[in-house]
């Protein structure tokens, strides 16, 4: 594993790191999500990332994630990174959703139950929340840290403004951002436009979510959807319809690129996505090891020569998801 400093602060972080968003809730094989955690951990995927919500049902990957670390890696404790999040839907009522003092606080303590942790090492605010005035956000996020109930804090899909108030409320209470969470990749790259400077500007690191468009930037669909894929779970967050003929002959145009780098196309979407230098880490996605031994290999090739760049951002050419 290789690792690097989180923006200005002192602490590394694995330039991947683990999600678990989908494969580690109560619906999913307990063994299969064991195993992802302990073979993370033993190649050094130092940094894991949850949220209050992640399951289904919500709050079962904290349980989930608790329990293997109690029963596994208990003592293993300080050589890791424990994200969570809160500020999506959790609870019924007015205090379950959004990012008021009263929400923030009560997550985490629900957090922290759940895990069976003492602290996390960073603390998210998982979304900007518009009825919520940033300042009261920021605010019960510095009492988190007081609190010792996390040692750094994390923004999550903020729009530039509100980050810029974010960061500077934060500063000016010296509990400075840490790191900014958002969706990047090849399918995406919208934070190049303001949000990566910004962070860079910021001292604040920068971890990138979906590096891999959920799956798309992979071999998984070139052949049709799979029936084992996110994007065939009627009740996944990848729609059927958003994989596209149009996406798919974009991918095997980018495969090619792939394949003659000696890598595959995950390999190489997670590459890419690294070459920035405003980012610190990605957070990558698995069903199970081989996906996860697969996208660790693309830390064996990261650097590219300016015609694979220019290529890459020919075939692109603006294709979102
Ligand atoms: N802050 C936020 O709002 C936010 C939002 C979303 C995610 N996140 C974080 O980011 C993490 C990653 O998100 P993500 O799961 O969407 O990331 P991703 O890495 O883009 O997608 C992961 C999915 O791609 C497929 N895959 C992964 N490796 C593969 C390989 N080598 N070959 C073929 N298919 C492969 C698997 O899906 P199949 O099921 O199709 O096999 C896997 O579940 C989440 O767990 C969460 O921690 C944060």
């Amino acid at each position: 594993m290789k690792y690097t400093f989180c923006g200005n602060s002192g602490l590394q972080l694995p330039r991947i790191s683990l999600g678990l968003w989908h494969n580690f809730g109560f619906v999913d094989d307990f063994d299969t999500s064991r195993e992802m955690i302990k073979y993370a951990f033993s190649e050094g995927v130092t940094h894991f990332d949850l949220a209050n919500n992640y399951g289904p049902p919500p709050g079962s990957a904290e349980i989930n994630f608790g329990k293997i670390l109690k029963e596994d890696l208990s003592s293993h404790r300080d050589e890791m990174i424990i994200s969570s999040k809160a500020g999506h839907l959790m609870w019924d009522g007015p205090y379950g959703d959004g990012s008021s003092r009263k929400s923030i606080i009560a997550s985490i303590n629900q957090s922290l139950r759940r895990t069976g942790l003492e602290y996390f090492d960073i603390f998210y605010t998982h979304r900007y929340d518009s009825d919520t005035p940033v300042e009261e956000t920021m605010q019960a996020l510095a009492d988190v840290v007081r609190q010792g109930k996390a040692l750094y804090i994390g923004i999550s899909k903020y729009p530039p403004k509100e980050a810029l108030i974010a960061m500077k409320y934060l500063k000016e209470r010296d509990v400075p951002c840490l790191i900014f969470q958002d969706k990047y990749s090849m399918f995406n790259r919208k934070p190049e436009e303001k949000i990566l400077k910004i962070t860079q500007e910021n001292g604040s690191g920068f971890i990138a979510f979906s590096p891999l468009a959920q799956g798309v930037l992979t071999n998984k669909y070139l052949n049709g959807i799979p029936k084992e894929s996110r994007a065939a779970n009627p009740n996944g967050f990848l729609r059927k319809q958003q994989v596209t003929p149009e996406l798919v002959e974009i991918v095997k145009a980018l495969n090619v690129i792939a394949m003659e780098r000696g890598q595959t196309m995950a390999e190489m979407a997670l590459a890419w996505a690294l070459r920035e230098t405003a980012v610190t880490s990605l957070i990558v996605g698995a069903r199970n090891v081989s996906q996860l031994q697969d996208s660790l290999k693309a830390l064996n090739n990261l650097s590219f020569t300016e015609e694979e760049l220019t290529l890459i951002d020919s075939i692109l050419d603006g294709s979102k998801l």
